[in-house]
C-alpha cells in the first residue's frame, strides 16, 4: 500500500554523473573554519555562537553512529546581519562543547542563498550516493533564489557528503522538489518505516506539506496540513518527530508524533515563536489529538527548533533552537560590541507527558548540564530564608541553579508566598529577576527590564506563565505539592526550566556590566515547606579551544573530521567524565 505514493518515482531520471558546481563568494573562506573570539563579555560560555558574524536557524542536525552531533546554520559568513546564506557547521560530542568547523553548504550561484533544511544519515544507500559506505549524510535544504528587485522561486534541492557530513557536493539533479513559489521553504526529513518523509512550510499559505520519498531525490506530495494553531503571517521551519510518551515516574508507555511549526512575524508576544501539536502520524498524514495550540517557550528566544535526526525510536528527542527573535536579531549590541549575532538554546530532551489538566505536553527538560559543572557554590536548604552570592570570581561568568520546593501543603498557601531568583551588577545597579508566586494563578515570571545594554522597543521585558500544581504530576498522595525550578545563566543568554521543563523560557539581556551576584528569596512558604538550593558555577565550553592568543580556531584539519577531530573529542570526553 504504502509504495502507491511513490508512483512518481518512475518518472524521474538520476542524472548526476557529473558534479553540480558551487559559488564561492572570495570573502568566504573555504577549507576552514572562520575563527573566533570568545572572551567578549556577552559571548555565551556554555551555548553554542559562531565564531564571528550572523547566525539564524539551527540546519541540518543529526548525530551520528559515533555519537557525534552535528549542528549546522543559517550563516552569513561576511556580516553582522541576515544575508548571503551558507549553512555553517560545528560538532559536539556532549552537546555542550561545540568545535568548529568550515562551512559545510555554499550555494550554486552568487544569486541563491542556501536556505533552512535537514539532514539524514543514508545509511542503507537509499539514494544511492554512497556505495560502499554506511555513514553517507544527505542534506535537504531550501536554494532561494533572488533577482535585482526581487525575490525568485524557492525549490528544495539536495547535497550529498562522503566524509560524514564535513563537506557536501550538490545533486546533479537539482531541485528534488520543484516550485515556482517565493514562499515555500525549510524542509525537515525523517526516516518513517521504509521510507523517508519531509514537512515543507508553504510559509504564506499556513500550509505545511507532507512528501515521502523511497531515495531522497524524487518526492512525492502526501497531505497537507494547513490552519492549524496560531497563523501569525508566516509559517517556517515545520518538524515532525516521533517522542516518547512517559508517565509520571518516566517510564516510556507509548509514542506520538509532534508537529511543531514556527511562526514568524506575528507571534502573542511579537515576531518569532514556535507552535507544536501532538498528534496521530501515519507515513502520509497527521492528525492533531486535540485543538489546541501549545507553545515551545513562554519568553520571546527560541525560535525555528530542530530535533536531531539518528536519535534512536523511545529515547528522548533531542532539540536545539535559535536563542533570538527577528524583532530585534539584527540589532542586538553583540554585532557592533563583539562582531557576532545569535546564540542557540541549550539543547533540550523532549518528551510527551500527561499533565492531566492540559493533555499531552511537550517537555523541555534541559540535558544534563554535568560537562559544563565547575565548582559547587552553594548548597543549602531552608524554609522562608534568603542567600546571596557574590560570583565575581567566576571566569565564565555563568551559572547553573536547582531550587526544589517541597512538602508544600497547597492548602496553606497564601497569595505573599513566593520564590525569587535575581542576578544583580552591584556596579550597574541593574538587575534580571524571576521568581514565582505560589498562590492564585501561580504565575512564574521573568523580568529583564532592568538590564540596561539594548533599548530596543520590540525587546519585551516581562513574561510570565501559569504554572499549575499538579500539571506536570508533581502533587503527590499526601496532598503536598512540589514545584522545581532550574536555571541556566549565561552572560547575556538564561534560560529557565519550571517542574523539569514543563514550562521553558529563553531570555537574552545585554547588561552594561556584568551581573555577578545573585540572590534566592523565599518568604511566606506555609510550614513544612523545604527549599533545597544548588548554585555551580559552570566552566567555559570554548576556553579549552582558545589558543595563547584567545583564539578559538576550530578543526583547522583539512579533511574534515580526521586526526585533530579525534584530539579534539578527548578533551571533552575528558571534561564529559568530570
Ligand atoms: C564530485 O565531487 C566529489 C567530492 O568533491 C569528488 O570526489 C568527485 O571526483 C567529483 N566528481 C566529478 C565527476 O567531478
Ligand atoms: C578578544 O576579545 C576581547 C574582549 O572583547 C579583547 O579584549 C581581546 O583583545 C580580543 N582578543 C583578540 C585576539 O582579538
Ligand atoms: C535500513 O534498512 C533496514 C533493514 O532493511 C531497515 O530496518 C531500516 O529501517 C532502514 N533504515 C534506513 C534509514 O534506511
Ligand atoms: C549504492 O547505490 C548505488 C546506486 O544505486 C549502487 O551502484 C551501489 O551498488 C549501492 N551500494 C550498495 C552497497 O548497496
Ligand atoms: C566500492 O567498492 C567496490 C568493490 O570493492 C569497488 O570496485 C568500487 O570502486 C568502490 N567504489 C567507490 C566509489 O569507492
Ligand atoms: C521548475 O519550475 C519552474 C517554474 O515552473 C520552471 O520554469 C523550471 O523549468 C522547473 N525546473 C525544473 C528543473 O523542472
Ligand atoms: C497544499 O497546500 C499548497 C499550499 O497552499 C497548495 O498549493 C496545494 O494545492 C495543496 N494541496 C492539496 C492537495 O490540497
Ligand atoms: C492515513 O490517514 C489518512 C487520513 O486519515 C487516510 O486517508 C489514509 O488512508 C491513511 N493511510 C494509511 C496508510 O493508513
Ligand atoms: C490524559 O489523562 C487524562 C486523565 O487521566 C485522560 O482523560 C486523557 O485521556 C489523557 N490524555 C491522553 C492524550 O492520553
Ligand atoms: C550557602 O549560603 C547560606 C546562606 O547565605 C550560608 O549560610 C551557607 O553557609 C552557604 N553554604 C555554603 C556551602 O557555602
Ligand atoms: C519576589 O518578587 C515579587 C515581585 O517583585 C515580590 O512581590 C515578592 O515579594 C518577592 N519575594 C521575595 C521573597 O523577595
Ligand atoms: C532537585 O530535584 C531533582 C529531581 O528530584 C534532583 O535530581 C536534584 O538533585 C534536586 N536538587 C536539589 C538542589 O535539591
Amino acid at each position: 500500500m504504502k509504495t502507491t505514493v511513490f508512483l512518481s518515482a518512475a518518472f524521474a531520471t538520476a542524472a548526476y554523473a557529473q558534479n553540480a558546481s558551487t559559488f564561492v563568494n572570495p570573502a568566504v573562506p573555504t577549507g576552514q573554519p572562520i575563527p573566533g573570539n570568545y572572551s567578549g563579555g556577552l559571548r555565551p560560555q556554555v551555548h553554542y555562537s559562531p565564531p564571528q558574524f550572523f547566525m539564524n536557524d539551527p540546519n541540518g542536525l543529526f548525530v551520528d553512529a559515533d555519537g557525534t552531533y552535528h549542528l549546522y546554520y543559517q550563516y552569513n559568513p561576511t556580516g553582522i546581519g541576515a544575508g548571503n546564506q551558507h549553512w555553517g557547521h560545528a560538532t559536539s560530542r556532549d552537546l555542550y562543547h561545540w568545535e568548529n568547523q568550515q562551512i559545510a553548504l555554499f550555494p550554486p550561484e552568487e544569486s541563491v542563498f542556501v536556505f533552512s533544511g535537514s539532514a539524514v544519515v543514508d545509511v542503507n544507500n537509499t539514494s544511492g550516493f554512497f556505495p560502499n559506505q554506511t555513514n553517507g549524510v544527505v542534506a535537504m535544504f531550501t536554494l532561494a533564489r533572488y533577482y535585482p528587485n526581487a525575490a525568485g522561486p524557492q525549490t528544495q534541492n539536495i547535497a550529498y557528503s562522503h566524509d560524514g557530513g564535513y563537506t557536501f557536493q550538490l545533486y546533479n539533479g537539482n531541485p528534488v522538489v520543484n516550485s515556482s513559489s517565493t514562499q515555500f521553504r525549510d524542509p525537515k526529513v525523517i526516516w518513517y518505516e521504509e521510507y523517508w518523509v519531509a514537512v515543507i512550510a508553504y510559509s504564506q499559505e499556513f500550509a505545511v506539506g507532507i512528501f515521502t520519498s523511497p531515495d531522497l531525490k524524487h518526492w512525492t506530495f502526501a497531505s497537507n496540513f494547513s490552519y492549524h494553531g496560531l497563523l501569525g503571517a508566516q509559517y517556517e521551519c515545520p518538524n515532525l518527530v516521533k517522542l516518547p510518551v512517559r508517565d509520571s515516574r518516566g517510564a516510556v508507555t507509548s509514542e506520538a508524533y509532534v508537529m511543531t511549526v514556527s511562526l514568524q512575524p506575528g507571534a502573542p508576544l511579537g515576531g518569532s515563536i514556535t507552535e507544536y501539536f501532538p498528534g496521530d502520524f501515519n507515513g502520509t498524514h497527521f492528525i492533531p489529538f486535540d485543538a489546541a495550540t501549545r507553545l515551545t517557550d513562554f519568553a520571546k528566544d527560541n525560535y525555528a527548533a530542530q530535533y536531531f535526526y539518528g536519535v534512536p525510536d523511545r529515547e528522548d528527542a533531542i532539540s536545539i533552537g535559535w536563542a533570538s527573535n527577528w524583532q530585534y536579531a539584527q540589532q542586538v549590541p553583540t554585532g557592533n560590541l563583539e562582531g557576532w549575532r545569535s546564540a542557540m538554546t541549550a539543547p533540550r530532551a523532549n518528551y510527551l507527558q500527561n499533565t492531566t489538566r492540559l493533555g499531552l505536553t511537550m517537555i523541555n527538560k534541559l540535558v544534563d548540564p554535568a560537562p559544563v559543572l565547575d565548582v559547587r557554590l552553594n548548597a543549602t536548604t531552608f524554609g522562608n530564608s534568603s542567600l546571596s552570592l557574590d560570583f565575581s570570581h567566576v571566569v565564565s561568568n555563568a551559572l547553573y541553579i536547582e531550587a526544589n520546593v517541597t512538602g508544600l501543603n497547597t492548602s496553606l498557601v497564601s497569595g505573599g508566598a513566593t520564590l525569587n531568583l535575581t542576578f544583580t551588577s552591584p556596579s550597574s545597579g541593574e538587575s534580571l529577576r524571576s521568581g514565582f508566586f505560589f498562590g492564585g494563578d501561580n504565575p512564574f515570571w521573568i523580568d529583564r527590564g532592568l538590564v540596561r545594554g539594548f533599548d530596543n522597543i520590540f525587546f519585551t521585558d516581562k513574561f510570565s506563565a501559569a504554572n499549575i500544581y499538579g500539571g506536570s504530576g508533581s502533587l503527590s498522595g499526601d496532598g503536598l505539592a512540589s514545584w522545581r525550578m532550574q536555571a541556566l545563566f549565561d552572560r547575556s543568554i538564561c534560560e529557565w526550566f519550571a517542574d523539569g521543563g514543563v514550562h521553558a523560557a529563553t531570555v537574552l539581556f545585554y547588561p552594561t556590566q556584568p551581573l555577578t551576584t545573585v540572590s534566592l528569596a523565599s518568604q511566606a512558604l506555609p510550614p513544612g515547606s523545604t527549599v533545597s538550593v544548588a548554585i555551580w558555577s559552570l566552566k567555559s565550553a570554548w576556553a579549552p579551544y582558545a589558543n595563547e592568543q584567545g583564539t578559538v580556531l576550530g578543526n583547522v584539519s583539512s579533511s574534515g573530521g580526521g586526526a585533530a577531530g579525534s584530539k579534539r573529542h578527548m578533551i571533552y570526553e575528558g571534561s564529559f567524565s568530570s
